[in-house]
């Protein structure tokens, strides 16, 4: 394996001395702490909204939407048990308060969430998703009709550009769209080292039959 490939490895799922620096790094690198502030402004938290985010890492966007809170709730998921312990402690007061609960999971731990969820995000995670068709539906189930979701992602490549970024919104564009989520927006931020985009999308209404028809 190469260094760049274990070092990716660890961003995908952070584990051990190299995954505490790599939570480190997400919590402290200027573009990591500006692309989750961006994405939590764009959700517009609402103060009793039910949030929640899938892949927190370390907990700085989780911060950021209990500070917006007021009776509303938010959930932290990350399959990385060293991330859940960062964010745990970067976030202890507000876990203690209950407004924010934390789980070791991925999306098959979302059905066992007892909350609907009115916003639903993720930074830097979507791209792991080897079927961002069936994460996205997952996701929906958990999400309450017309919920908004946020999906971001900034390129670590070595040598970033806008058009890596946008290539990567239309992937996820037409994976939230076969998904079923409506409303779809792009929003782009320039930002050094890297850009940023951020794809919006809301879960439809649910439809209700006509009362008296057939069929
Ligand atoms: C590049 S880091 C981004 C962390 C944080 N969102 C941020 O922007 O600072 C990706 C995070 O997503 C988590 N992750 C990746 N795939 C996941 C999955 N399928 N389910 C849950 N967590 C996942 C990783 O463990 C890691 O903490």
């Amino acid at each position: 394996m190469s260094i760049r490939t274990g070092l990716v490895a660890q961003f995908r799922k952070p584990h051990g001395v190299v995954g505490a620096l790599a939570g480190w790094v997400m919590a402290n690198r200027p573009s990591n702490v500006e692309r989750n502030r961006w994405t939590v402004g764009l959700l517009d938290v609402q103060p009793d909204d039910h949030v929640l985010e899938i892949g927190c890492g370390p907990g700085l966007s989780l911060a950021a939407c209990v500070a917006k809170l007021g009776g509303g709730r938010v959930v932290g998921i990350d399959h990385s048990e060293l991330m859940i312990v960062q964010a745990a402690k970067r976030n202890a007061t507000a876990l203690n308060e209950g407004t924010l609960a934390l789980h070791t999971g991925g999306l098959d731990i979302l059905p066992k969430l007892s909350l609907e969820f009115t916003k639903a995000f993720s930074v830097n995670v979507a791209q792991f998703f080897p079927d961002k068709v069936a994460a996205f539906r997952a996701m929906a189930e958990a999400i309450a009709p017309g919920g908004l979701m946020a999906t971001t992602y900034q390129p670590r490549t070595p040598k970033p550009t806008k058009a890596d970024a946008l290539d990567m919104a239309q992937t996820f564009t037409a994976a939230l769209e076969a998904a079923g989520f409506i409303e779809l927006r792009t929003e782009y931020l320039a930002m050094r080292p890297a850009p940023v985009v951020c794809v919006l999308a809301r879960k439809a209404q649910a439809t209700v039959p006509l009362q008296g028809q057939t069929h």
